[in-house]
C-alpha cells in the first residue's frame, strides 16, 4: 500500500504522531488486554543464560544501549552492547551460555547482517527485533520479534525506535519474570503502566508547541549538549543523533557525571544544554549538573515531570513538562521531546527534514 504523509508536512512528523498508535499495537500483539503474560515464542528462555550480546547501529544501537540497563537492572543479566561495525572485526569471544540479539528496523544493515552471521553457531541463540519480517536479519534469526510500527519513511528513525524500546522492555520483564527477579505486583505494576502508554505518549505530544518554541533558539546554535543520567543516559546519544543528522547541528551527548571530565570546558552562554532529567532517584545528580552548567553560563533546557520542574526550573532557560511516569518507562515518553526537539529545528533552519543530506535510511553496503 502507498504511504503518504496523512496532512502532515513531513514523514517524520506523521511518524512521531503515529507512535501512541502503534505503540498500542506493539502492546496489544505482546501483552493483551490485561495480566501479565508476555506473549513471546517459547523457545525464549533467559533461565539458560548467562549474558545477552547485543549489536545494531544508529538509532537501532541506542535502543540497545538503553536495553542494557533494563536487562541489567530488573532482570539481574550482564549484557554487552556494541555497535556493528566494531563488534563484527574484533573477534569477540562468545559463550554457548550467550544469546546474541541484533536490533534494527530495516532488517538489511549490512553490519548487522555481518555481526548475526559471526554469531551464528557459537551463541545458544540468535534473537532479532527487527521492523520488516522478510528482511535478512529476520530470516537468519533462530526467533525474530516484529516491532509492529508500519512502514516508516523519514530517514532520521522515531517510531521505529519507540516500538524497539516497547519490545525490549518487554523482553526484560519476560526475563526478569523467567529469572525469579521481579514480584508478582511490581510485574502487574510495570504492565499496567506499559498500556497506558499511548495515552501517555499523547500527553507527550501534547507538549509539541513547547518544543516548537524552543527549537526557535536552538536553530541559532553552533553545537548542542545533551545530558542524561541512568536509563536517560542512551535517551540524551539518541537526541543528539536526531539533532545533528536532520539540523546538521554539532550535538553530542554525555552522561551528566562526566561534565566534569571534559565537556563542561565548552560550556559558555552559547551552547544550549538539553538535560533529560524525569524526577527519579538520580534527579538530584542531574541538578547538581545542570547548575555547574547554568554558573556557566550554558543555557539550560529542561525536559523533566511537573515534580521536577517543581524543584529545578528556576535557573533553566526553558522548561519542558512531561507527564508523570514510572521511571522505567521514562526512555519510550522522554524519545518524544527529543524527536520533536530534533524535527522543529531541523525545520526551523529549511533542511530537508526527511530525506537529510549524505543519510540513507538503510545503509545495506559496508
Ligand atoms: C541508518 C539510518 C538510521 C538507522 C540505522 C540502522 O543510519 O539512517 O535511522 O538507525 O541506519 O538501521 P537499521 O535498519 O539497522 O535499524
Amino acid at each position: 500500500a502507498r504511504v503518504d504523509k496523512a496532512g502532515h508536512k513531513h514523514f517524520m512528523a506523521k511518524e512521531i504522531a503515529e507512535q501512541p498508535r502503534v505503540i498500542g499495537e506493539a502492546l496489544r500483539h505482546y501483552l493483551g488486554a490485561e495480566g501479565t503474560d508476555i506473549a513471546l515464542p517459547d523457545e525464549i528462555d533467559f533461565t539458560k543464560l548467562d549474558r545477552l550480546t547485543m549489536v545494531a547501529c544508529g538509532t537501532a544501537f541506542y535502543a540497545c544501549l538503553t536495553a542494557k540497563y533494563w536487562f541489567e537492572q530488573i532482570a539481574g543479566m550482564p549484557v554487552e552492547v556494541d555497535v556493528a561495525s566494531e563488534f563484527r572485526y574484533r573477534e569477540p569471544p562468545i559463550s554457548d551460555r550467550t544469546a546474541a540479539l541484533f536490533v534494527s528496523q530495516s532488517g538489511e544493515t549490512a553490519d548487522t547482517l555481518a555481526a548475526l552471521r559471526y554469531c551464528q553457531g557459537k551463541a545458544d541463540q540468535i534473537l532479532s527485533v527487527v521492523n520488516v519480517p522478510e528482511s535478512s536479519i529476520a530470516r537468519e534469526s533462530d526467533v525474530a520479534l516484529p516491532i509492529l510500527a508500519g512502514v516508516e519513511i523519514g530517514v532520521a528513525s522515531t517510531k521505529a525506535f519507540t516500538c524497539q524500546l516497547t519490545v525490549l522492555l518487554l523482553l526484560a520483564l519476560e526475563a526478569a519474570k523467567q529469572r525469579g527477579r521481579m514480584t508478582p505486583e511490581r510485574l502487574a505494576d510495570l504492565t499496567s503502566h506499559m498500556r497506558a502508554l499511548p495515552t501517555v505518549l499523547n500527553a507527550a505530544l501534547d507538549e509539541d508547541a513547547a518544543m516548537q518554541a524552543c527549537a526557535t533558539g536552538l536553530a541559532e546554535a553552533q553545537d548542542v549538549l545533551f545530558l542524561g543520567r541512568g536509563l536517560m543516559y542512551p535517551l540524551a546519544l539518541e537526541g543528539a543523533l536526531k539533532l545533528k543528522e536532520i539540523s546538521y547541528i554539532h550535538a553530542e551527548a554525555y552522561a551528566s557525571g562526566e561534565l566534569k571530565h571534559g565537556p563542561i570546558a565548552l560550556i559558555d552562554r552559547n551552547v544550549p544544554v538539553v538535560v533529560f532529567a524525569p524526577r527519579d532517584s538520580l534527579f538530584e545528580k542531574s541538578v547538581s549538573n545542570m547548575q555547574e552548567v547554568m554558573a556557566r553560563e550554558g543555557k539550560v533546557l529542561l525536559i523533566s515531570d511537573a515534580a521536577g520542574a517543581k524543584d529545578a526550573a528556576a535557573d533553566a532557560w526553558k522548561t519542558i513538562t512531561m507527564p508523570a511516569i514510572d521511571p522505567v518507562l521514562a526512555p519510550i515518553v522522554y524519545a518524544i521531546p527529543a524527536q520533536l526537539l530534533a524535527y522543529h529545528t531541523a525545520v526551523a533552519k529549511g533542511t530537508d527534514v526527511d530525506q537529510p543530506r549524505n543519510l540513507a535510511k538503510s545503509v545495506t553496503v559496508e
